[in-house]
């Protein structure tokens, strides 16, 4: 009998304690006014649930708490917020203490000065340096010429009936690209050096904040001592060279004596790192699935084709595309664009308050993370008809500009500096894709869409030359 009495009372405690557990977020983090939901267990929160159910998460909560509610994910409380015009309102008004929020392991292994991690006047400072590199008019007479060089380079060993992973050779690219962009003349000494601590750089980016021996978090942290150390060893050589160069780290490196937007060595590093950090997953990713989407839509590939082909009509065999021909891809532009909504590459953006403060008329106090989750309204059927259907026309009559709540490339002062770029990249990687081959899909490969879209054993296609 006391046996009985002793296991039930241990089952009792037990019970309570794990109800007191599964409430421990809500009772410390506990406020007057704050917006409904639910804290999930302490530390984790509801991170498991969040990574596992994705989309679905949030529209089981949605449904039951509204479309701002309260989470716990990926460490720290969280207001996510499914609301159109407050998601417009959040990214707009930075300068109302909705800063950017993302987590620690990418602040620390992207670096204290990466863009990400500023605001403020030091934010302005570092964009306007971005964008003397990354800018359209940058594009039309500097950048375009090297993306065409090397994006012919990448294929050229895509032999006919050759079987290849698309979302390697994607990556691939994106990473080529921008280094080439950086320092081209130091690409066959250093590049494949760098790129093998890139790999591990970014993969802790996305980890747990764990620095222990085994973890990607550790492994990142090694990745970034040593791609930064590479780097400061080729500032190092440019420096002590007279010789001159027509890419961005020349550009960087001059700044210092020339323009008002002059950047030290340690800024330099994290620069160059942000824009190979920035353009790397978004470009490769938007190949990946424009590929996919094309080989599934066969109307959209012939009229991709057709403009490909009038471009290649009006030029000499091997003449590389310019700005003029960029300019005149609109069907080109509308896949691009098509292709971001449908796959949702960006599902939503982090912030974080710098001050207790309202939204909607809840609560939200310092410090807490808001999660602008965009990823519904890609799908909203009152502004894309059959949104669930790859449909570039719908491009055509309205572009991206005349989109309030598109945030495909973030808005407000964040909008994305590098959006003129990616798109120059993706779709001159199509013109010579499409004009050289027909693909058939090897089959049976499965795609994420969430927290990343991601094909996790590759996306292999065969290539036929036309
Ligand atoms: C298809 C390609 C791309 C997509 C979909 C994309 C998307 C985005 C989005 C949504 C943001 C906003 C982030 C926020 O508000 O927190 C952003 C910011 C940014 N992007 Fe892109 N991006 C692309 C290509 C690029 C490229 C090629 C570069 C650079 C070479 C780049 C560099 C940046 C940088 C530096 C920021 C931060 C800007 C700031 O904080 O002021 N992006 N991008």
């Amino acid at each position: 009998m006391e046996l009985l009495i002793m296991a039930a009372s241990l089952l009792f405690l037990g019970l309570f304690f794990f109800l007191f557990l599964s409430k421990w977020n809500e009772i410390i983090l506990k406020r007057e006014g704050l917006p409904p939901g639910t804290m999930g267990w302490p530390f984790f929160g509801e991170t498991n649930e969040f990574l596992k159910l994705g989309p679905d998460f949030m529209k089981r909560q949605r449904a039951r708490y509204g479309t701002v509610f309260k989470s716990h994910i990926l460490g720290s409380p969280t207001i996510v917020s499914m609301d159109p015009e407050l998601n417009r309102y959040i990214l707009l008004n930075e300068a109302k203490g909705l800063v950017p929020g993302y987590p620690k392991s990418m602040l620390d292994i992207l670096g204290t000065r990466n863009i990400a991690a500023v605001y403020g006047s030091k934010h302005k400072f570092l964009r306007s340096n971005l964008l003397s590199l990354i800018g359209a008019p940058l594009i039309k007479d500097r950048l375009l010429p090297r993306i065409d060089t090397y994006i012919r380079l990448h294929l050229s060993n895509w032999e006919d009936h050759m079987v290849i992973d698309v979302q390697q050779k994607s990556t691939d690219m994106a990473l080529l690209i921008g280094f080439t962009q950086i320092a081209e003349a130091e690409f066959s000494s250093i590049y494949y050096k760098f790129k093998c601590e890139f790999d591990k750089l970014l993969k802790g980016s996305l980890s747990l904040p764990i620095n222990l021996p085994g973890t990607s978090y550790y492994r990142g942290f090694k990745g970034r001592k040593n791609a930064v150390r590479i780097l400061r060893e080729l500032i190092e050589k440019r420096r002590a060279s007279p010789a001159t160069y027509d890419d961005m780290l020349e550009h960087l490196l001059r700044d210092d004596v020339e323009t008002k937007y002059a950047l030290n060595d340690e800024e330099i590093i994290d620069q160059i790192i942000t824009i190979l950090y920035s353009g790397y997953e978004t470009v490769s990713t938007t190949s990946l699935m424009a590929v996919k989407y094309l080989h599934d839509n066969q109307e959209a590939m012939q009229e991709l084709r057709h403009e490909h082909f009038g471009i290649r009509r009006r030029k000499a065999a091997e003449q590389p595309l310019d700005w003029d021909d960029y300019k005149s891809m609109r069907f080109t532009r509308a896949v691009v664009l098509e292709t971001l909504r449908l796959a949702t590459v960006i599902n939503g953006l982090l912030r974080k308050t710098t001050e207790d403060m309202k939204l909607n008329g809840f609560f939200i106090p310092k410090g807490w993370k808001i999660y602008v989750y965009t990823r519904e309204i890609n799908y909203d059927p009152i502004l894309y008809p059959e949104p669930l259907k790859f449909n570039p026309w719908r491009w055509l009559d309205k572009n991206l500009e005349s989109h309030n709540y598109c945030f495909l490339f973030g808005g407000g002062g964040r909008m994305c500096p590098g959006k003129e770029l990616g798109i120059a990249t993706v779709s001159t990687f199509l013109h010579y894709f499409v004009t050289t081959y027909r693909w058939e899909e090897i089959g049976g490969e499965k795609i994420e869409a969430f927290p990343r879209v991601e094909a996790p054993n590759g996306y292999h296609i065969k290539l036929l030359k036309l």
